[in-house]
């Protein structure tokens, strides 16, 4: 089906499955431990072998000789792959550093080699015994030592924000000196670890020249080819299988460590191979979020019209890695005639930079929206009032695009009408609660809505059961249970007469998860199929598919009704279809928005932060079930609060690794940190996005959050800092006299 026309009335119009609050169908598998993730699929396949992957112990250079000798004479132990034993291997979509392969080393535990054993512990204990002859060179781990000659490069996350090195609109530098009321800041956001509960994992057995890896994966159709190219295979002799993950945030995009080593290892020893990347290994081995430093200009009128705003960003990455795309979301957000964004990329010999929870946006917005309420103070106006005043419903960068559906104000002003908003005291400091300072702080949420084509399978049966097969995945999203809900929409049914198969390469390709544009793209290709179903049944009937009504497990044409099942009765009725988006997406840009609400208690002795309580009202389109929504949305307010007070990778500047790697060091919150969360999904629909009429929300929880935090911490105490994480270190000395 081609979407590129605005959706009309459709059966998803009905709403009398999609948009209920519905229980996750997978939620009684994952809390009762019986949805297994990769490395707990022992049924799958007999006779696996335990893989445990050793890490380079240097940041760059080379290896001169691996000695395996001992590993191989110990206890168990069926034998060791090495990275010398393979020339470098093709990288994968998005993959930046190479996975294993030839002698060079480009970062810290890059594989250096694989041991395989009857048991975890006898190859862990063996991967110990590994000799490996390093040849060091100098490389590059300070971002602040390299950002002064980082030139500006053009960037694409993958996930609906990037662009050129450099845009201008307008002349920047001139309105900016002109303009009555400035800002100049600079800021820096902290390397950040993905920290998801189920690490990366595989199992990988061969059948001839055939493998299947089941595995940890959030884009399956890019998984699928990314192995295929990367093993040698030809695509039809690879299968991937990743019903249940346990968490992605980005980090599970592409293809890691944990397969290539899988099947390697399988292949080598003839034995299926599991292999899970160890918790350190995750910080180092695989990818991050890379800091950044950030400067924001804001020029403004005395009466906050802004007339000037520019923003840059320089991170780091490895040679082929892209910038941070924390600047796209200043592109769109406000109005604005003379614009400048920037993003510069500085060489850095750490471990891979990559897409990680809202890429860009979140550490993007947590600049800007800090910045931005430096500015109204400046100006002496209300933040949240200047950012209503300053509201675009065209794309600034290109006057003739309008945004689809923008309801950033209608967010702000109910928003504010639910915190109590106007309650609070502007100048800072002035709140106490016994020992806490008490402060309020706010914050615009922003994230692009990204559509990707995505196909699915659709059955159906003689008892009139649906089932629902596509590659998507289910991340802890609830993708199984949108998906569920759109077929039974579609066919009529309850939600107990759908089945709902996932992350299998052996369906139909699908978006796949990221970017926050699965929920509604997959949706969106299951409604196509089950459009082709509809027409079947109709034809196996013999009703004019125009006059079928479709509902209450019935087929109904003018007076006569047939049970659904009746179509399926004479052998199973298959139909199969792709959505696919035309240029509706170019034409009118599509944006989800939002507004974060938050207030924080800070220690006045101890300068310890607590939230104390957190509001978000969201704008993005058909929510198709709020319930999961939600979910999605609180996790996203979480992950905010831990950019904004706690997570941050140490890094190593000498020997050029994330030292805190493991969830010891790397802190993370944890529901004892996170009070009452309140979510408010404004009442629209977007027909431009999809014939869902749903936008992505899952990501749109954590852009702006971060921000919404650090200001209620300035409000609370009157000390601005300008350097995340907020820890209290940055404040013990600057704190108020204790009363
Ligand atoms: Mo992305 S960070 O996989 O949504």
């Amino acid at each position: 089906m081609k979407f590129d026309q605005p959706a009309g009335q459709n059966p998803i119009d009905q709403l009398k499955v999609v948009g209920k609050p519905t229980d996750r169908i997978d939620g009684k598998y994952k809390t009762t431990g019986t949805a297994p993730y990769a490395y707990e699929r022992h049924d799958v396949v007999p006779n696996q072998a335990y893989g445990y992957v050793l890490g380079s112990s240097i940041a760059k250079g080379r290896i001169r000789a691996i000695d395996t000798a001992a590993a191989k004479a110990a206890p168990g132990v069926m034998g060791v792959v090495t990275t010398l034993e393979h020339p470098r291997l093709e990288r994968g979509m998005m993959n930046a550093a190479y996975l294993f392969g030839g002698d060079e080393i480009q970062h810290y535990h890059q594989a250096v080699a694989v041991v395989v054993a009857e048991t975890f512990e006898q190859a862990r204990a063996a991967a110990f015994l590994v000799t490996v002859d390093y040849a060091p060179e100098a490389g590059k781990f300070d971002l602040a030592a390299e950002a002064k000659g980082a030139p500006p490069v053009p960037g694409d996350s993958s996930e609906g924000s990037g662009g050129d090195g450099e845009e201008r609109v307008g002349d920047f530098e001139g309105a900016f000196a002109q303009a009555p009321v400035t800002l100049d800041e600079r800021y820096t956001t902290a390397d950040e670890s993905h920290a998801m509960m189920e690490p990366h994992a595989t199992i990988a057995a061969w059948d001839g020249d055939k493998v299947t890896l089941w595995t940890s994966n959030q884009m399956i159709g890019w998984g699928h080819g990314s192995l295929a190219k990367i093993l040698g295979v030809p695509k039809e002799n690879v299968r991937l299988d990743s019903p249940f993950v346990g968490g992605g945030f980005g980090g599970k995009l592409f293809v890691r460590a944990d397969a290539v080593l899988a099947a390697l290892a399988a292949k080598a020893f003839q034995r299926p191979v599991k292999v899970a990347l160890t918790r350190p290994l995750i910080a180092n081995n695989t990818t991050h979020r890379p800091a950044t430093i950030q400067r924001v200009r804001i020029g403004a009128t005395k009466d906050g019209t802004i007339t000037a705003i520019a923003h840059e960003s320089t991170s780091g990455n490895l040679p082929d890695g892209d910038p941070e795309t924390a600047v796209s979301q200043t592109k769109l957000l406000y109005a604005g005639a003379n614009r400048l964004t920037a993003m510069k990329l500085a060489h850095l010999d750490l471990p891979e930079g990559n897409a990680m929870r809202a890429p860009g946006e979140a550490p993007g917005l947590m600049v800007l929206e800090v910045a931005m309420d430096e500015m109204a103070e400046k100006l002496g106006i209300d933040p949240v009032e200047f950012r209503i005043r300053n509201d675009t419903q065209v794309d600034p960068q290109d006057p003739k695009r309008p945004f689809s559906h923008r309801d950033l104000v209608g967010c702000l002003k109910l928003g504010a009408e639910t915190f109590g908003w106007s309650k609070r005291n502007a100048r800072p400091g002035q709140v106490r609660d016994g020992q806490w300072l008490v402060g309020v702080g706010m914050a615009a949420a922003f994230r692009n809505n990204m559509v990707l084509k995505s196909g699915a399978r659709v059955r159906l049966d003689g008892a009139g059961t649906v089932t629902v097969e596509t590659d998507m995945t289910d991340i802890g999203t609830g993708s199984y249970t949108i998906i569920a809900q759109t077929a039974a929409e579609m066919m009529g049914v309850t939600l107990d007469k759908v089945a709902v198969r996932l992350g299998d390469s052996a369906f139909p390709v699908s978006s796949g998860s990221g970017g926050q544009f699965g929920g509604n793209s997959s949706t969106a290709g299951v409604y196509a199929a089950c459009v082709k179903l509809r027409e079947a049944v109709a034809q196996r009937l013999g009703i004019n598919s125009d006059d079928a009504v479709f509902a209450d497990g019935q087929v109904r044409a003018g007076n006569r009704a047939v049970p659904l099942g009746e179509a399926g009765s004479r052998g199973e009725l298959t139909a199969e279809d792709t959505i696919e988006f035309g240029d509706l997406s170019k034409k009118q840009q599509q944006s989800t928005f939002g507004a974060h609400f938050v207030e924080v208690g800070v220690d006045a002795d101890t300068a310890e932060i607590r939230v104390r309580r957190m509001l978000a009202v969201c704008a993005a389109g058909r929510i198709l079930n709020p319930k999961s929504a939600r979910s999605q949305v609180i996790g996203g307010m979480t992950m905010g609060t831990g950019s904004a007070l706690m997570e941050e990778l140490a890094v190593d500047t000498k020997r050029g690794f994330f030292a805190n790697h493991d969830l010891a060091g790397y802190e993370v919150p944890v529901h004892a940190d996170i009070p009452h969360q309140q979510v408010i999904f404004l009442d629209e629909v977007d027909p431009m996005s999809s014939p869902m009429k749903a936008k992505g929300v899952g990501e749109l929880g954590i852009c702006g959050v971060g921000a919404a935090v650090a200001n209620a911490v300035y409000n609370a105490t009157g000390i601005r800092v300008r350097d995340y994480p907020l820890t209290l270190d940055k404040f013990l000395d600057r704190m108020p006299e204790a009363a």
